[in-house]
């Protein structure tokens, strides 16, 4: 199959000249923004020296405290979710234009949570996506399987899937504001972590994926990120894999030492 890589072509680490790597943090639901500046301030002085980039994705709430915290720091601000129109009769809504706005750079989208349990599909992902990359935003574009999907055999396709959908009408040149993080949804705060052959290999389904619709030179510049039970001990294997580019982080990106340390794995 086009995506099938032979072991040997395995533990290489990614050509950092190609595209960066970057570690992003979902802290998800949690932190009031007392909490937020002060996990900042706690992870600030850790990752100062990083050889990637480095963003917190926080809470709509906790936004104007962390763009403070982060101030003059090497750490970008990523919200979790952004709706496509700019403004109007959309009660609960955050557009990506009042995000960007306010200085947040980047925006999760996509994430199975946000497709479990508050309706999100791959109609209202590409919507969002595109929203968010109008606006200014560089949209982190989550996708993944669920545990019977992948014991059907149906990952890759599936997953190819997911990103063709996100990115229906986003141009070759527009791709700079896109990186796409595989999340397998059984690996997600479960303690269950993809072995760093399979992070690899849906990583490059994804890449061969862009490569079909962007072209290889283009898709070489993609960053992807593996998400799902992503540690401290388990990052560097993980992210020694050729195509994946960076983290996604959820549990451990709430503990400062231990987001710290997949931030160092990441800048080797
Ligand atoms: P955990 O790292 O807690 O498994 O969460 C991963 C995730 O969902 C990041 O978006």
């Amino acid at each position: 199959m086009l995506w099938t890589l032979s072991s040997n072509e395995r533990l290489v680490y990614m050509n950092k000249n190609l595209r960066s790597a970057v570690i992003a943090g979902n802290w998800k639901m949690n932190k009031t923004p007392d909490e937020a500046t002060a996990l900042i301030n706690e992870i600030k002085p850790l990752v100062a020296d990083a050889g990637c980039k480095v963003i917190v994705g926080v809470p709509f709430i906790d936004i104007p405290a962390a763009l403070e915290a982060t101030k003059g720091s090497n750490i970008a601000v990523s919200a979790q979710n952004c709706y496509w129109k700019e403004s109007g009769a959309f009660t609960g809504e955050v557009s990506a234009k009042m995000l960007k706005t306010m200085g947040v750079e980047y925006c999760i989208l996509g994430h199975s949570e946000r497709r479990t349990y508050f309706g999100d599909t791959d109609a209202t992902v590409n919507q969002r996506t595109l929203g968010a990359i109008e606006a200014g935003l560089t949209a982190i574009v989550c996708v993944g399987e669920t545990l019977s999907q992948r014991e059907q055999g149906i990952t890759n396709e599936l997953v190819a899937m997911q990103t063709k959908i996100a990115l229906g009408g986003v141009s070759a040149e527009q791709l700079s504001q896109i990186i796409i993080a595989y999340e397998p949804v059984w690996a997600i705060g479960t303690g269950k972590t993809a072995t760093a052959e399979q992070a690899n290999e849906v990583c490059a389904v994804i890449r061969a994926t862009l490569a079909e619709i962007y072209g290889r030179e283009a898709a070489d510049g993609v960053t992807i990120q593996y998400g799902g039970s992503m540690n401290a001990g388990n990052a560097e294997e993980l992210l020694a894999q050729p195509d994946v580019d960076g983290g996604l982080i959820g549990g451990a990106s709430l503990k400062a030492p231990d987001f710290a340390k997949i931030v160092e794995a990441a800048s080797k």
